[in-house]
C-alpha cells in the first residue's frame, strides 16, 4: 500500500481517537464517541494489515479469532460490579502485548539496531512488565484471590527503589550492547517483579485509582512500541491513553482528597481521628417503613435520589428508575445527585443508571446539585455513605477532612437506605445517620425501594 494513503489514514484513526474521547466526556455523547474511537481502531488495524510490513496472516487470524472469542465471552459474563477487575485484566494483556513485541524485536537483528528502537524498546519492557504484573495482582485483589488489604513487606519501599535502579540500569545496558540477549530477559524479570511490589501492599479499596494508573502506563508502554515498529498511530493512540489515564488518577485523587503519593504509599484515612459510632449514633438515629417514607413522598414537590456503592451491590438501578417514574406520574420534581467518587470505580453511576434507562438530564453534577438540596423536600440516598458524610465538611481531624460530598443534610428530610449502620469505604461513622432530619430505612436497597414505590402506588 503507498505509503502516503497509509499516513494519511493514520492522520484520520488519530482523529477519530481524539473526537471519541472528546465524545466520552458526557453522558449524552459517550455513545457517539466510543463508536468513534472504534471506527477509528477499525481504520488502523485494517491500514495496518493492508501495509506490506505484514508477513504472514495465519497466527494474525488465529489471534483475532481465539482473542475476539475470549474477549466476547468476558464480556458478556462481567458482572458491572466486577468492571474495575476487567479492567484491570484488560490494562494488563495490554502492557503484556507491548512487553513480547519489545522482546521479539530485540531478539530481530534486523530491527534492533538504531539507538531510539534500542531505548524504545528498553522502556517498553520495563513499563510493559510493570503494567503486567501490577494489573494482574490488582485483579487477584478485587477479585478475593489473595487478600485485599494491604499486604506490607518489610523494607518494600527499599526494595522498590533497588528493583527501579536495577530495571534502569539494565535498561541502559541492552542499548550499550545488545548483543547481551539474556539482559532482556534479566529487564523483564526485574520488571515483573517491580509491579508485583508496588501494587502488592495498595489495599483492595484503592485499587480503582491503581487500575487508573496502570491503564496510563499500558498506553504509554503502546506508544513506545510504537517508535519500536515506527507505527504513528500507535504512538498517537499510546500517547492518548497514557494522558488520560494519568489525568483520571488525578480527578480521582482529589474528588478523594488525597495524593498520588497517599494513594501508592499510604494508607486510608492515615493520621486522622475516627470517632467511636456508639457516641456519634447512640440514641440518636430514628428507623422508618417503606410505608412512612411513601407517606412522606406522596407530598413532596421536590426529590434527589443520591445513590453509591450500596446501589451497585443492591443492583437497586431499574427499582430506582421505577419509584422515580412514579414520582414523575405524580408531579414530583426528580433528580439524581452524582458525586465522581460514589461507587468503585469513575462514572460507576451514571453507568449504572444508564443501564435502567435514566434520561442523562436528570442526573445531576455535585457542583450543581448541592445549592438545590435547601429547596429539596426529600432526599433518597441509596447506599451511599461517605460522599454524604457532613464530617468531610466540617471536622477538621476526620479521614476524610477536605474531601467535597454532597450537602445532602441539608434537605428537608433525609432518607437513608442501607442494612445497617455498617460505615463505607473510609471506615469511619457518619453523623448524617444521627440527624434530627434524617430517617433510616434499614434493608436492601433494592427490597426497600420495590416497596416503597409499591406503597406509593397503593396511595392512590
Ligand atoms: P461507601 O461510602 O463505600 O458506602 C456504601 C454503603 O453501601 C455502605 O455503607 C453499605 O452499608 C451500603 N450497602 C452495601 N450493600 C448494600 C445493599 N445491598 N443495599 C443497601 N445498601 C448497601 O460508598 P459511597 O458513598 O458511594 O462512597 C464511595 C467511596 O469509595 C468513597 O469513600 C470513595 O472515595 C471511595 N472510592 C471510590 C472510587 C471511585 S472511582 N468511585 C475509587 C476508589 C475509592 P450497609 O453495609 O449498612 O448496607
Amino acid at each position: 500500500m503507498d505509503n502516503t494513503i497509509i499516513y494519511l489514514a493514520y492522520l484520520v484513526a488519530s482523529c477519530l481517537f481524539i473526537l471519541g474521547i472528546k465524545g466520552l466526556t458526557k453522558p449524552r455523547t459517550a455513545v457517539r464517541g466510543n463508536q468513534l474511537s472504534a471506527l477509528g481502531m477499525l481504520i488502523a488495524v485494517v491500514v495496518t494489515l493492508l501495509d506490506h510490513s505484514i508477513i504472514s496472516y495465519q497466527w494474525i487470524i488465529a489471534g483475532i479469532i481465539v482473542g475476539g472469542a475470549i474477549g466476547a465471552f468476558m464480556a458478556k459474563k462481567i458482572q458491572v460490579t466486577a468492571m474495575p477487575q476487567m479492567v484491570a485484566l484488560l490494562n494488563g494483556f495490554g502492557g503484556g502485548a507491548s512487553l513480547f513485541i519489545a522482546i521479539a524485536n530485540f531478539l530481530d537483528p534486523a530491527s534492533a539496531t538504531h539507538t531510539v528502537a534500542l531505548i524504545s524498546i528498553g522502556a517498553t519492557v520495563l513499563i510493559g512488565s510493570v503494567t503486567l504484573s501490577g494489573s494482574f495482582i490488582a485483579f487477584a485483589k478485587l477479585q478475593e484471590l489473595i487478600s485485599g488489604n494491604p499486604i506490607r513487606v518489610p523494607g518494600n519501599k527499599v526494595i522498590n527503589l533497588v528493583l527501579l535502579v536495577a530495571a534502569i540500569a539494565l535498561s541502559g545496558a541492552i542499548v550499550v550492547d545488545p548483543t547481551q540477549i539474556d539482559l532482556i530477559y534479566a529487564l523483564a524479570a526485574v520488571s515483573l517483579l517491580l509491579g508485583i511490589f508496588l501494587v502488592i501492599p495498595i489495599g483492595g479499596a484503592d485499587m480503582p485509582v491503581v487500575i487508573a494508573l496502570l491503564n496510563s502506563y499500558s498506553g504509554i508502554a503502546a506508544a513506545t512500541t510504537g517508535f519500536i515498529t515506527g507505527n504513528t498511530v500507535l504512538i498517537v493512540a499510546g500517547a492518548l491513553v497514557g494522558a488520560s489515564g494519568i489525568i483520571l488518577t488525578q480527578i480521582m485523587c482529589k474528588a478523594m482528597n488525597r495524593s498520588l503519593f497517599n494513594v501508592l504509599f499510604g494508607v486510608m484515612g492515615e493520621g486522622g481521628v475516627v470517632a467511636d459510632a456508639d457516641e456519634v449514633y447512640a440514641g440518636k438515629v430514628k428507623s422508618t417503613s417503606p410505608e412512612e417514607v411513601a407517606m412522606l413522598l406522596e407530598t413532596a414537590e421536590r426529590v434527589v435520589i443520591v445513590p453509591g456503592y450500596g446501589l451497585a451491590m443492591a443492583q437497586a438501578q431499574h427499582a430506582v428508575r421505577d419509584l422515580a417514574n412514579e414520582l414523575q406520574r405524580r408531579g414530583t420534581d426528580v433528580k439524581y445527585a452524582i458525586h465522581p467518587v460514589a461507587g468503585r470505580m469513575p462514572g460507576h453511576m451514571n453507568v449504572l443508571l444508564a443501564e435502567a434507562e435514566v434520561p442523562y438530564e436528570q442526573l445531576i453534577e455535585m457542583d450543581e446539585i448541592n445549592p438545590q438540596f435547601e429547596q429539596t423536600d426529600v432526599a433518597i440516598v441509596i447506599g451511599a455513605n461517605d460522599v454524604t458524610n457532613p464530617l468531610a465538611r466540617e471536622d477538621k481531624t476526620s479521614p476524610i477532612y477536605g474531601m467535597p460530598i454532597l450537602n445532602v443534610d441539608k434537605a428537608r428530610t433525609v432518607i437513608v437506605i442501607k442494612r445497617s449502620l455498617s460505615p463505607g469505604f473510609a471506615g469511619i461513622p457518619n453523623p448524617l445517620f444521627a440527624n434530627d432530619n434524617t430517617l433510616m430505612l434499614f434493608g436492601d436497597g433494592k427490597k426497600e425501594i420495590v416497596e416503597l414505590t409499591k406503597d406509593l402506588k397503593e396511595a392512590d
